[in-house]
Parts: structure tokens; sequence; C-alpha cells
């Protein structure tokens, strides 16, 4: 990290991303390292959550997008879904409408049907109710997979070929973005993923083609803005070409 502060860019030349997207990992971790059950690490790191939210759209970002829990999250012990649906209900209830503050526009990115009827009515309630904000679009992607997101782009697609709305060779990149949850939304330009795993766990795959990654060595729940803040001098100091020179 010492030679990337070396290259700290003054914030007046600093280039926001315009989307962001954070794998929120390494909850369980930080409880671990705590003595305490993983649903505390889930606890702390909603708060961290809220907060990065909140300063990622005090600072001018447009999008972010947030990995809150996968498609193979469900794997997980009941005890630990149990806890995990009871923070999200929480946090519907609570924090999300207090994104109204900032102007913050949540949106859900994942498939909503294996979630409670309860938990399925609060998620469109947010949505609904932040829709006509002018502020930060927040996608939270809750029971998210890019495999399975790819899978349903593909259905809807063949639908638009056998519904004769298209034909097979009008089908192009364009078509297969507007058909993933992200449709209208510019892809990430930086992807951060605390807790120091270097990979991708079926993030934003098609979305993150050109995207800068930074691995940070911190569990989510110890995440500060001083770290947003790195993550995006690390940005800053990389070279994107998309191919080019
Ligand atoms: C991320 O933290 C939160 C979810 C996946 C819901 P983890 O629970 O994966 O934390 P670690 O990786 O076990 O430390
Ligand atoms: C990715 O973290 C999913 C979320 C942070 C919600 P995981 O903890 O599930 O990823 P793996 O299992 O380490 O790849
Ligand atoms: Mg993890």
């Amino acid at each position: 990290m010492g030679f990337f502060k070396k290259k700290h860019t003054p914030p007046e030349h600093r280039v926001l991303p315009k989307h962001i997207g954070i794998i929120m990992d390494g909850n369980g971790r930080w409880a671990k390292k705590r003595r305490l059950p993983r649903s505390a690490g889930h606890n702390a790191g909603g708060k961290v959550f809220r907060k990065i939210s909140r300063y990622c759209s005090d600072i001018g970002i447009k999008y972010l997008t947030v990995y809150a829990f996968s498609t193979e999250n469900w794997k997980r012990p009941k005890e630990e879904i149990d806890a995990l649906m009871k923070l999200f209900k929480d946090y519907l209830e609570e924090a999300l409408r207090d994104f109204k503050d900032d102007s913050i526009v949540v949106r859900f990115i994942g498939d909503k049907t294996p979630f409670s009827d309860e938990l399925k009515a609060l998620m469109i309630e947010n949505e609904e109710g932040s829709k006509d904000r002018d502020g930060m679009v927040l996608n939270i992607a809750m029971n998210y997979g890019s495999r399975d997101e790819i899978v349903r782009a593909v259905k809807n697609i063949c639908k638009g070929v056998k519904n004769e709305e298209f034909d097979i060779d009008s089908i192009d990149e364009d078509l297969v973005s507007d058909n993933l949850y992200t449709a209208g939304q510019p892809d990430p330009d930086l992807i951060i993923r605390p807790s120091g795993e270097y990979r991708i766990s079926n993030f934003l795959l098609w979305q993150s083609a050109y995207t800068e990654f930074v691995i940070m060595n911190k569990l989510w729940p110890d995440f500060k803005e001083k770290d947003l803040d790195e993550a995006i001098d690390i940005f800053n100091s990389r070279n994107r070409r998309f191919g080019g020179v």
C-alpha cells in the first residue's frame, strides 16, 4: 500500500469513479477474532454498509452496488441465514428509509423469489418509495449471482426471439446489458473487495469486463471512510486502456 500512498492524487485532480461495487466480505472472520457469533459480524457489517453508502453519496458517487447476499450464501447454516434475514428486515424497515435524507435511490438486484413475503414487500416498498429521488443509485445485491443473472437474460432474449420482437442477428452486447439487473446503468469503474480474498465470487461478471479491482486487507466491519478514499486513490493510479494503447 505504501507504493500507492506515494502516488496520492491531490483531491482536486482526483477522478471519481462513477460506479463503485463493493463485496462486503469478512464479517464472519471479524466476529471470530472477537469470539463472537458470526451474526455479530453481520450486525457490525450492516452499520458499515450504512456509513459507507452515505459517504459515497456525500462525495458524489453516482452508482454504488453492494454485494449483501449471494445465490451461493444459502449454503450457510440455518442459524446464520435466519440471523441475516432478521438483519435484512431491520434494515429494510429502518436504515433504508433514513436514506431519504440523502436522496438515495434504493434498488435491489438479484432474484427476490426465495425471500419471505414480508421481505419481498419491504424490498418493493423501498424501491417504489425511493424511485423518484435524484441522488445516488444504491443497488443492493441480495440473492444475487451473476451467472443466474446471465441465465435470466438469455431466457428473456430467447423469449423475445420466439415472440418475433427481434431476430437472432440483432442480438448484440447492448441487448445483453439491457437484460441484466443493472440495465441502463454504467458498468462499475472500481470494485473493492475487503477481507483480502482475490476472487469475484459471482459478482457482476459481465459488467466488470474492464473494471479496476482493489483488494484490501481489511475486514468489512473495520472498513472506514478513509479506506474508501484509499481505494479511490489506487483507482486514480491505474492506467485504464480498455484494450487500446
Ligand atoms: C460477508 O461476510 C457477508 C455475507 C456473505 C452475507 P462473510 O460472512 O462471508 O465473512 P467471512 O468471509 O466468513 O469472514
Ligand atoms: C461474497 O462473499 C458474497 C458477499 C459478500 C455477499 P462470500 O464470503 O460468499 O464469498 P466466498 O465464499 O469467500 O467466495
Ligand atoms: Mg466471506
